[in-house]
This record gives structure tokens, sequence and C-alpha cells, in this order.
């Protein structure tokens, strides 16, 4: 129940919040949407695949201390009520393991479990590789997750996901109304990562995701669920318990910055970031308004995969289907024209929400606010902060060392490879280094 109280706390005083909320948050712990991706003996036994010298380590190790780095390992947390279960899987009471929305967006920063901030640890093409080997010794049949990795790359990097391309190739296997296509036609996926946002932001915005064009509504939020084994009656079944999922979300708050701020700089900063960001990013505070500005592709300049990935038809089948109300939901959009690049995020809590971009490709608010000095490759500690340049505490190289084993060189960000570049969003060009020293540190107060 501490994440609970911890929810609570935050959205106190928000008197609609509370009891949808709360429940919102009791389901995304304990509803198990999807088939089991593994047991407890499964989850038990992964150390037996790990290298040397982390498995004589973990060998010696009690069973609670050998859990707790399998958590660290696959970048999961342990639930403070009961520590052997992590908060990003649901645990059955046969024991197993069922991944939930909270894998990709449950995380901490700076070792503290804050609600609604993404998972930038989670090794999920790790975590299914060992699985898989765990359940060949242990003759155990492969789940869908097992299966899945066989033909998609799940993630290539450590906190970020495919999960983009997840949906288009699940969506292409239904029609508008979920029924499940037999024999979808054959086609091409874009395969790339991407840093899911943070949930704070769901109730300032409009249209979801990077590019914008998904109207936002709880069924919406269903997208995740569509594997074979969900038929359209089990969305129509859960449908109410998306309402409470989304009430919960829409009523997170963003963290507050934990260190001491320099009051008069970052009021200096106030100052820069309204002339030279606030036309996209809006204003904070008393007052403040969110513009939700589409910029287009060539004038943002940064990766431009994401964008690609996505034709404007399957843009408009998902908007048309089920899932959008059959098109009515798009009304509601404040950029109904099709996308024409990325949309000016909301910034609040942004030091906590690091890495930057959409594709999680910059470590620092310190590094975006210096495109020339960004990292070309980039390791992150576990948990460990930079207060200074306000992110993820990382060593940068020129490349990743060469012939890691595969689940190292997830652990590194290399940005020569597809759909990671670290380029574009050069606006800060504009300002001087005291601008620049001064923006940073209003960023910490928003
Ligand atoms: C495998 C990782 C993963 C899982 C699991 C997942 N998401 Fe996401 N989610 C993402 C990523 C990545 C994005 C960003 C996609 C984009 O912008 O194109 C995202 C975007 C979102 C957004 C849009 C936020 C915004 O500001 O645009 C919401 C809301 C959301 N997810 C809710 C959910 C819910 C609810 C579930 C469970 C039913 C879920 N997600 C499961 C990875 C995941
Ligand atoms: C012309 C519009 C525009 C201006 C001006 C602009 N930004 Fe942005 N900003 C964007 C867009 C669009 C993105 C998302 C880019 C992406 O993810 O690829 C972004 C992303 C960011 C991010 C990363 C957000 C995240 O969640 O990862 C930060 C931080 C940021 N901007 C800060 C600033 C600051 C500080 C300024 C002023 C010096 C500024 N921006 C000026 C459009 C703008």
């Amino acid at each position: 129940m501490a994440l609970a109280l911890i929810v609570v706390a935050h959205v106190g005083g928000r008197a609609r919040a509370s009891e949808q909320a709360d429940s919102g948050w009791e389901l995304l712990r304990s509803r198990a949407y999807l088939p089991a991706d593994f047991d407890q003996e499964v989850f038990d036994a992964l150390w037996t695949t790990w290298p040397e010298p982390l498995r004589s380590r973990a060998e010696r190790a009690s069973p609670e201390e050998r859990r707790r780095m399998a958590m660290e390992r696959y970048g999961l947390d342990p639930d403070p009520d009961d520590p052997s279960r992590a908060l990003q899987y649901v645990r059955g009471a046969t024991g197993s393991w069922t991944m939930s929305c909270l894998a990709c967006h449950q995380g901490q920063v700076a070792g503290k479990v804050i609600p609604g901030l993404p998972n930038s640890n989670y090794a999920l093409e790790t975590l299914t590789e060992e699985v898989r080997l765990v359940k060949v010794k242990q003759r155990k049949p492969f789940g869908h997750m097992d299966m899945g990795s066989l033909l998609l790359p799940l993630g290539t990097t450590n906190g970020t996901t495919n999960a983009v391309i997840f949906g288009v190739a699940l969506m292409r296997h239904r029609d508008a109304d979920l029924n499940i296509i037999q024999r979808p036609p054959r086609f091409d996926l874009v395969h790339h990562d991407m840093d899911a946002p943070a949930w704070w932001h769901y109730r300032r915005r409009a249209g979801l995701y990077a590019d914008g064009f998904a109207p936002k509504g709880h069924r919406m939020l269903m997208q995740f669920l569509l594997v074979k084994e969900n038929g359209p009656e089990k969305f129509a079944e859960w449908e109410d318990e998306f309402r409470r999922i989304q009430g919960w979300i829409e009523a997170l708050e963003p963290p507050r910055w934990p260190w001491a701020v320099d009051a008069a700089l970052a009021e200096q900063g106030r100052g820069v970031f309204e002339n030279h960001c606030a036309s996209c990013h809006g204003t904070y505070g008393p007052g403040g308004s969110y513009p939700e500005r589409m910029v287009a592709l060539d004038e943002i300049d940064t990766d431009r995969v994401r964008f690609d990935s996505l034709t404007q038809k399957e843009r408009s089948d998902l908007n048309e289907s089920w899932f959008g109300h059959r098109g009515r939901d798009v009304e509601r959009l404040k950029n109904r024209e099709p996308p024409t690049g990325y949309v000016a995020p909301p910034l609040d809590g942004i030091w906590a929400t690091a890495p930057y971009l959409h594709n999680g490709s910059v470590p620092t608010l310190w590094h975006v606010l210096h495109p020339e000095e960004r990292p070309t490759a980039w390791q992150r500690t576990r948990s460990g902060y930079d207060q200074a340049r306000v992110g993820l505490e990382i060593t940068a190289a020129a490349a990743p060392p060469a012939r890691l084993p595969s689940a190292e060189r997830r652990s590194w960000f290399d940005t020569s490879k597809p759909g990671k570049s670290a380029a574009g969003h050069d606006f800060p060009a504009a300002l001087d280094d005291a601008e620049k020293a001064a923006v940073l540190e209003y960023l910490k107060t928003l």
C-alpha cells in the first residue's frame, strides 16, 4: 500500500481523484489482462543463465538477495509491500507473472519510485531471452512474449521498447471492431525503440503519442491488450476498468525536484524560457497553459524514424476503430490534420524523466541545452542521478565497446543506430552559456 499512499498524497485536495484513482491503481497492480509470461519457478531460476561472475554471486546469495539481483538486472522494482514481487508485473495466486502497463510506465529516479514515471531501466529483451532459456531447461511451453520476440525485436536499448510497432503488428490482425483477421496481409514493419512518456502529462494532452495523432480516451489505453487470447468481448468487458485506470492516470501530479534550487537564477531562467521555449512548451505555475504545438519534422529535426514508421492509413485505421469510438473521438483533437512532425511535450516534472527526446537518446537536460556536446554513445548507472546536469549519471564514449554480449550491449545507448539519433532540437543555440545555466535551473522547478 505504500505506493498508493504516495499517490493519495500527490492528489490530496483533488476530490474527484481519490476513489476512482485508488481503484485504477489497484487494477494496474492486480489485474492480469494478458496471458502469464512465466511462473515463479522460472523467475527464481533466471540467475542460472547469467554470465560469470554474476552467476556465482547469485549462487552464493540467499533466495531474497537473488530475487533482488534479478529485479536489478531486468530493470524491475520490488513492491514495497512485498519485495518478492515486482511492481511492473502482476503476480497471480499460483505464482504466475504477467506483464502490466507498469512494465514500461512505472520506474524510479535516484532510487525512488514515483507514480507515473516511465521505467527507464526495463530490460524486456534480456528478460525474455533468459526466460526462454530457463523454460527450455524446465520443459515449459513458450508464452506469447517468448514467441513474439522471435518475430520482432522488443527493445535494443534498456529502458526503451519497440512498443509502437507491437501495437501496429497486433492491430493489423484486427478489423475495426477488433475481430481477429485470420490471414492478415503481409507487411513491412519499421522497428524502432521509444522512451515511454510520463503519465502525469496525460491530463494536459488531447492527442496522445509523439506525433499526437491519437485522441485520448480510456479505449485508446487498451491497445496493449490486443493479444489473440483477447477477443472483442474482452474489450467490452474491461472497458469500465479502463475508465478507472484512466482516472488514476489523469489524477497524477508531477514530482517536485527534491534538492536545493537557486531561486534567483531559476527566476532569471523563467524569463529566458518564456522568450525562447514557451511558444512550443507552454508556461508553468499559476495560470500556466500548454499549447500542444505540432512542430514540423524539418523544424524540429530530431530522429524521424518514429514519424515515418506509421502510415497515415495506420493512424486513421486506429482512430476509426473501436479504440477511437469509430472516429468520434477525433473531434476532440486539437491537431486534427495528419501530423507533420512531433508535438512539443509538456515539461512538468521534466527533471525526473531522463533520458530525453522521444527515443530517449539524450541523457540529461544539460545535453538537451548543449546539442554539440551530446554523447554518441553512453551507458547509465542503475540509479545514479546527475544533479548538476539534471538527468542520468552516465559514462560517455565514442562507441560502445566492441563484441559485448547482447545483454550488456543493451546497457549502451548507441546514437549511430537507426531510430536512435540524438540530433536536432537546436533551439537552445540561440542562448548564451549564462542563459542556458539559468534555464537549466528553471527546468528543475517545473
Ligand atoms: C512495452 C512497453 C509499454 C507497455 C507495456 C505499455 N506502454 Fe504505454 N507507451 C509506451 C510507449 C513507448 C509510448 C510512447 C508511444 C509514442 O509516443 O509513440 C506509450 C504511450 C502511452 C500513453 C501516451 C502518453 C502521451 O503523453 O502521449 C499512454 C496514456 C499509455 N502509453 C498508457 C498505457 C497503458 C494504460 C498501458 C497498459 C494497458 C500501457 N501504456 C502499456 C510503452 C508501453
Ligand atoms: C519550435 C518549437 C520548440 C521550441 C522553440 C523549443 N522546443 Fe523543446 N521540444 C520541441 C519538440 C517538438 C520536442 C520533442 C522532440 C522529440 O521528442 O523528438 C521538444 C523536446 C524538448 C525536451 C525533451 C522533452 C522530453 O520529455 O524528452 C526538452 C527538455 C525541451 N524540449 C526543452 C526546450 C527548451 C529549454 C527550449 C528553449 C530553449 C525548447 N525546448 C524550445 C519543440 C520546441
